[in-house]
């Protein structure tokens, strides 16, 4: 999946072919620092895949649903799994994945590190428990409590200085889809989200896109069209950082994903892996998801 062609000065210099590199770079920061060195570089992005199970399972069947997951990929190494549960299951879920290859997310964090915020959860909090990922600006929160611009950039900091892997949600709503301003809506988001964000935090940083009017419906947005917005996607963060930011950044597209559609959107060579709603909740369905991003 997702090879990327970098070229320092934009062309591939014949005597320089042998200087070509295939490595995974989103996994070690040695490797990566290494391959800027070089002058003409190829890079392979490892699939992400996350599990978002929003406000959904019990403690019992949550903690069932974690170890069909950690079961099925304690050893696999072709991409990365997260797994994001309720806030108050995240303990018990940490204890069910132990040391399998599955990591814990939590679905949102607060900007400040402690006061009187009732019912929000600081990073030190996510730390204790063994959080090492975040959802920042998922659309529920944006659309459905009202979560702002200036809110979602003050989380992404927090987040990002707290040593969380960072996974900034963006998309756009059937009207704004309709009324032909997808492009402006996404990367008006990128680029606010991304605000005070430095080159070297963006090695911590996700971007998931997930069209508003994908999500829970059994709508998705075609192989083509999530394709185009991951370009643009990846174009615009070329601008606002640099080549090799925007060619190791990866980028998840979320909205009605299946084990039947998974294939052909990891196909794509923008789609770096999936952020999962409803199809998390059945290990079945969220392991063969996984399996389709790793023979991408
Ligand atoms: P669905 O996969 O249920 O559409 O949800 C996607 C999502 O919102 C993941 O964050």
């Amino acid at each position: 999946m997702s090879a990327a062609l970098v070229g320092i000065n934009g062309f591939l210099h014949e005597g320089l072919k042998k200087r070509i590199v295939l490595a995974d770079v989103s996994k070690s920061r040695e490797i990566r620092r290494f391959l800027v060195s070089l002058p003409i570089l190829m890079t392979k992005r490892t699939p992400i895949i996350g599990g978002n199970w929003k406000m959904n399972t019990d403690l019992e069947s949550g903690m069932l649903l974690a170890g069909a997951v950690a079961d099925q990929f304690d050893s696999c190494d072709c991409c990365d799994v997260v797994i994001y549960p309720p806030f108050l299951y995240l303990q018990a879920v940490d204890s069910v994945i132990g040391q399998s290859m599955v990591s814990l997310g939590a679905q949102d964090i607060w900007h400040a590190s402690n006061g009187a915020f009732t019912g929000e959860i600081s990073a030190d909090m996510l730390k204790e428990i063994g959080v090492t990922s975040v959802l920042v600006g998922h659309s529920e929160r944006r659309h459905v409590l009202g979560e702002s611009e200036v809110l979602i950039a003050k989380k992404m900091k927090t987040s990002l200085a707290s040593g969380f892997q960072t996974v900034l949600c963006v998309g756009e709503t059937l009207e704004e889809r309709e009324s032909g301003n997808t492009l402006s809506v996404v990367l008006g988001q990128v680029t606010s989200g991304l605000e005070g964000v430095s080159a070297s935090q963006m090695e911590s940083v996700i971007i998931a896109y997930e069209p508003v009017w994908a999500i829970g419906t059994g709508k998705t947005a075609s192989p083509e069209d999530a394709q185009s917005v991951h370009k643009e996607i990846r174009e615009c963060v070329r601008g606002l950082y640099d080549e090799i930011v925007a060619d190791t950044l990866r980028i998840q597209y979320g909205g009605s994903v299946k084990p039947d559609n998974a294939a052909e959107l990891f196909a794509s060579p923008d789609i770096d892996g999936a952020l999962v709603g409803g199809a998390s909740l059945s290990a079945d369905s969220f392991n063969a998801i996984v399996a389709a991003s790793c023979k991408s």
